[in-house]
């Protein structure tokens, strides 16, 4: 989970009570990854993962930004900040990939696309097993050299995974493993409202061989999650999460709020430039505990999680 709360701390716990960690190369320099990488391994012996943002392909055109521009400068106004400057990016993918090839982790993952049969294969030859999120049948099709997929359906919480950016909804994670199971027989890990041992038991039964949860993570006193995001989970204001660009460009789940209430509608689909428009913005507002206008991922089963240390959370779903 990039943006804060993914820390070498939540992944240690969850890795020391049965689980795979998995650390968020996400937003961050790759000095920094190594850094979170090496406190990893300070903290556990046990393996884990570390999850890379495939570099995107949005070309906007410049009016649709510029039009996005003008719908937030009442944002931009009201908390005294300058928009940010629109622009493309890899997330400094190929410093990245060289740092985890030299010193490979037990576990990478990739989400927004698949990387080259050579990539792969560069890290499966180091012993580093390569997963794949995944969210159509088609995505899955094209990662036929991972040693697993990340399945993940439209309930999930944040960014969804897919290689493009043109559908907003997505489709549901039990459809999804229904119609993936009988076409590969590479291992399914199934991601989107996982909540309890009941929704664990549901994937597995359709052919996941693991579940895989965020939002239930978000309360752990080892997460990094902003003082804003948590007041958010337990707001009863906050009723209902939707799938949005207006925070990034990119579909994502998050609880709606007045900002995502307003702005969905005009969000350009282009990633990463809107991220970087709404950037100040949301430091900003997340520095004032402003509710309203930052970003709140969460998947739909968000009502159910609790505040309690990630082995409470690892206990708690797979208590079969
Ligand atoms: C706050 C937050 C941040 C996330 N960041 C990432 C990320 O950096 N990379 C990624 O592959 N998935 C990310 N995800 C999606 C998760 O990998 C996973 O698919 C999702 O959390 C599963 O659904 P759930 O939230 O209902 O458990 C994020 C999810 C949340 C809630």
């Amino acid at each position: 989970m990039a943006g804060g709360p993914s820390t070498p701390e939540l992944v240690a716990a969850v890795c020391g009570s049965g689980g795979l960690g998995f650390l968020a190369a996400g937003y961050k320099s790759a000095a920094d990854m190594r850094a979170e990488i090496d406190r990893t391994r300070a903290l556990t012996g046990e393996p884990f993962g570390v999850n890379v943002f495939m570099p995107t392909a949005d070309t906007p055109e410049p009016g649709e930004l510029d039009r996005y521009r003008r719908d937030l400068a009442g944002e931009a106004r009201r908390l005294g900040v300058a928009l940010g400057t629109p622009h493309g990016g890899d997330d400094g993918f190929d410093a990245k990939i060289e740092d985890l090839l030299a010193a490979p982790p037990p576990v990478v993952s990739f989400t927004f696309g698949c990387p080259d049969d050579s990539l792969i294969r560069a890290f499966q030859r180091r012993g580093t097993a390569v997963l794949v999120t995944v969210t159509t049948v088609e995505e899955a099709r094209s990662a036929a050299a991972a040693d697993g997929l990340c399945v993940q359906g439209a309930e999930a919480g944040g960014h969804r995974g897919s290689f493009t950016n043109d559908e907003l909804e997505g489709v549901g994670l039990h459809r999804l493993l229904s119609d993936l199971r009988p076409r590969t027989r590479q291992p399914l890990i199934a991601a989107g409202g996982i909540a309890s041992p009941v929704d664990l038991g549901d994937v597995l039964a359709l052919g996941a061989v693991a579940g895989m949860a965020g939002t239930a993570f978000l309360r752990c006193p080892e997460s990094g999650t902003s003082a804003v995001h948590r007041a958010a989970l337990t707001d009863p204001r906050l009723t209902r999460t939707a799938m949005t660009r207006a925070f990034t460009g990119r579909p994502a789940r998050g609880l709606v709020n007045r900002f995502l209430t307003e702005h969905s509608a005009q969000a350009p689909a282009a990633y990463p430039h809107v991220h970087h428009l709404t950037a100040p913005l949301r430091k900003e507002a997340a520095a004032r505990g402003d509710v309203d206008t930052v970003h709140l991922w969460a998947g739909q089963s968000w009502r159910h999680i609790r505040q309690a240390p990630a082995a409470d959370i690892v206990a708690d779903l797979t208590r079969l």
